[in-house]
């Protein structure tokens, strides 16, 4: 009898433990239990300061080595996660002290910032977002996401899903741009490709959308400020991407560094509790930014460090990145009831669980000979250059001087950022090598004919001397073409990269306004992180093209284009204001009560300059002609709950195959509230034979009709108008109801 008691004893544990368990092994050491239940006991094992550590991330590597504490905090179990430590040698050198050294040995969540590649570097996001093609990001943030693997990362503070409309904020640049809906499917496909369907398969990574929320609204475009935005603002415009993230997917959101509304985003509740795992069921975890926890304090929203770990953690921000207040003073905190057991523990929790479904328990390591086989192989690179190729946007093209032929008998190529590897990367490069970047330059060499006569002279950035300038003329002499490179160079955008001028540095316009004087024809090419002021541009060269940061093959995709291998097709995600005066400046803005009307004094309009942007958003030409007819909507009418079907004709009219991104606008004509002149609902870029056509079609439901009013999500009965063009101005348009 006491034997089969024992027996059932043994069975039952054994059925408990799960089949493959052996007897004594824990819970959450068993793989094929669920990562919520392996979190759950893991949890019920830890004392108070493991539970910290685990919400503790540092940056590890600093000067190319550790930190003196993180190896022993590793091997106590008190650090939850690094960013910045990557490659073989550290990450398994730190992981090891972890997973071995520690009592219950929880691996770390080694993070870095890979936002537009790892080693194959790709085009900013602002530029990547100009191809207009979610399919190509999604390929891209995969191929990031497996370069980062190899080298032991598990998780990416990217992607960065900030709606910007204002260019002085040096952050556009990471980006999507302007527009809540490009942005939300930028979004949603960055997410998919980090994450792949399994975060925890080899080769992907976890994904983090960021800056949880309106950072990109910062009051005069200055980084890190503050930030007042409407509820309807929020809803509408800067929470969609945000939400795209979360229902692809996303495994992590990261806080912002702005106060919003007097609740800096680092402890705002309403945010994170209420909005994102509330309304949304968000159910990952919330890491800080750079020590926004302790930034608190400045902010005037805590009066001491542990005031700021409580606020912090009991809003809901899970980990807690580079600042210690959480490991430092929330042990007290609770102790003294200050702090919630129920909210440390579910904060513990939600890490656990993300480590379990990372599969890092059972992989902690990274295999040393993976980094070489997986880092910039040659079909990464031929990525790379497509992406490049995809996000150049033609802004100016008098008389067809391009494409150039290149066969041309002379070509000048002029400017600094002509012959500046580092420049191509742009801001946020990771661990990619300017040494591996293509230069204009040597993109222009390997463009042309061999007896073509190519020069370059570096000509005038900031600092530049007179006899720079004359340097770079005299080079120009008897050019049949002259290619200016001018622009940003890679810092002066990006985070802390703010500025009050959008004109180009140093002295970049008059070495322009000097080429233009040599009579030789000017094609301009734009190398930028933001938006800049480039009437003169296109008042004076024949020529402009915008080719953002565009990445290692970017000075090949751009003289390929140049010289008519390749036709740009790419449109703005953002508008280009003819001055900073006019910032803000979007094409998704309400109307006013007088709209601006050249003729009517008394208009919403400047004394000193047009009201009108020098580029709109979605605006950007190629070299071929593409022409828009038959826009047909149907049913002409429809209920609330209901669906219009939105049909047209593409075709390119021109003897040159070229890309166009049809673009889909709409307007609610009256209503409850006021909504936005135009709101971009529907996209596609096509490739076009010269002749072909083609009839596009697309499904307009409440997803796109809709709106946050002050009452909540609605399509409101009443008139909508519908525009089908090649950019958010002008176009086709068409009309049908929403009955009630
Ligand atoms: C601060 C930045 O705001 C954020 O975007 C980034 O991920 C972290 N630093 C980590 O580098």
């Amino acid at each position: 009898m006491k034997d089969h008691k024992s027996i059932l004893a043994v069975l039952i544990i054994f059925l408990a433990a799960g089949p493959g368990r052996g007897a004594g092994l824990p819970l959450y050491k068993d793989p094929k239990a669920a990562p919520a239940a392996r979190a759950a006991d893991l949890l019920g094992r830890m004392t108070v300061e493991e539970k910290f550590g685990q919400l503790q991330q540092l940056d590890g590597l600093w000067e190319g080595n550790y930190r003196e504490e993180h190896l022993k905090l590793a091997r106590e179990g008190k650090l939850g996660s690094t960013l910045n430590v990557r490659t073989a040698p550290f990450a398994n050198k730190l992981q090891k002290e972890a997973v071995e050294g520690s009592r219950l040995g929880i691996p770390v969540l080694f993070a870095f910032d890979v936002i537009h590649g790892y080693r194959t570097i790709f085009p900013v996001p602002l530029g990547e977002s100009a191809q207009w093609d979610p399919a190509l990001a999604e390929q891209a943030a995969s191929v990031a996401a497996e370069e980062a693997y190899s080298v032991g990362l598990k998780w990416t503070f990217a992607p960065m899903v900030d709606i910007a409309r204002d260019p002085r904020w040096g952050r556009i640049v990471e980006g999507s741009g302007e527009d809540p809906y490009l942005g939300s499917k930028l979004a949603a496909a960055r997410v998919r490709g980090f994450q792949g369907a399994d975060f925890g398969a080899p080769g992907k990574v976890l994904a983090c959308a960021k800056h949880w929320a309106g950072y990109g609204a910062a009051e005069a475009g200055r980084d890190y400020n503050n930030t007042d935005i409407s509820e309807s603002s929020l809803r509408n415009i800067y929470f969609p991407p945000f939400k795209a993230a979360a229902d692809a997917g996303a495994a992590t959101f990261m806080t912002a560094f702005n106060d919003l509304n007097g609740l800096p985003s680092t402890a705002n509740k309403r945010n994170l509790a209420g909005v994102l795992r509330g309304e949304w069921g968000f159910k990952g975890f919330v890491v800080s930014d750079y020590t926004s926890v302790k930034e608190l304090i400045a902010h005037g929203l805590a009066a001491d460090d542990g005031d700021a770990a409580v606020k912090a953690l009991s809003a809901g921000v899970d980990m807690e990145m580079v600042s210690a207040l959480y490991r430092e003073t929330g042990p007290a905190a609770l102790a003294a009831g200050r702090l919630s057991a129920a909210d440390l523990d579910a904060s513990v929790l939600r890490v656990l669980e993300a480590k379990f479904r990372a599969g890092i328990f059972e992989h902690p390591y990274i295999d040393p000979a993976l980094e070489a086989a997986t880092l910039k192989t040659p079909e990464k690179l031929r990525l790379a250059l497509a992406a490049a190729l995809k996000s150049l946007v033609l802004l100016k093209n008098e008389n067809a001087l391009l494409p150039l032929d290149p066969k041309i008998g002379k070509v000048a190529v002029i400017g600094a950022l002509a012959d500046s590897r580092a420049d191509m990367l742009g801001s946020w490069s990771a661990d990619g090598k300017p040494a591996d970047a293509v230069t204009l330059l040597e993109g222009v060499k390997a463009s042309v004919s061999p007896a073509t006569e190519v020069v370059f002279s570096s000509g005038a950035f900031a600092g530049a001397a007179d006899e720079d300038l004359a340097k770079a003329v005299a080079a120009a002499a008897g050019a049949d073409v002259i290619i200016a490179a001018v622009g940003e160079t890679f810092d002066m955008s990006g985070e802390a990269a703010s500025r009050v001028s959008l004109s180009l540095p140093g002295r970049q316009l008059e070495l322009l306004e000097r080429l233009k004087k040599t009579g030789h024809p000017v094609a301009a090419v734009v190398f930028n992180g933001r938006p800049l002021e480039l009437g003169w541009l296109q008042e004076n060269l024949p020529a402009v093209l915008e080719a953002w940061q565009p990445g290692l093959q970017g000075g090949l995709a751009v003289a390929q284009t140049l010289f008519g291998k390749a036709n740009p097709g790419g449109k703005l995600p953002v508008t280009f204001p003819r001055s900073v005066g006019q910032v803000p400046i979007y094409y998704a803005h309400r109307n006013t009560g007088r709209p601006p009307n050249p003729k009517e004094k008394y208009s919403s309009k400047y004394i000193d300059s047009s009201f009108e942007p020098l580029y709109p958003f979605g605006y950007g030409l190629s070299y071929s002609s593409f022409a828009y007819s038959g826009l047909e909507v149907s049913p002409p009418a429809i209920k609330p709950g209901g669906k219009v079907r939105v049909s047209f004709e593409v075709k390119n009219v021109s003897r040159r195959a070229g890309d166009e991104v049809a673009q889909v606008y709409i307007k609610d004509e009256a209503g409850s509230e006021t909504r936005p002149v135009r709101e971009l609902k529907g996209f596609q870029r096509l490739a076009l034979a010269p002749g072909e056509s083609r009839r596009l079609t697309f499904e307009l439901g409440p997803e796109e009709l809709g709106w946050h009013y002050t009452g909540g999500f609605a399509v409101e009965p009443g008139g909508f108008k519908v525009y089908a063009g090649s950019s958010s101005v002008g176009g086709l348009e068409a009309s049908f109801k929403v009955e009630p």
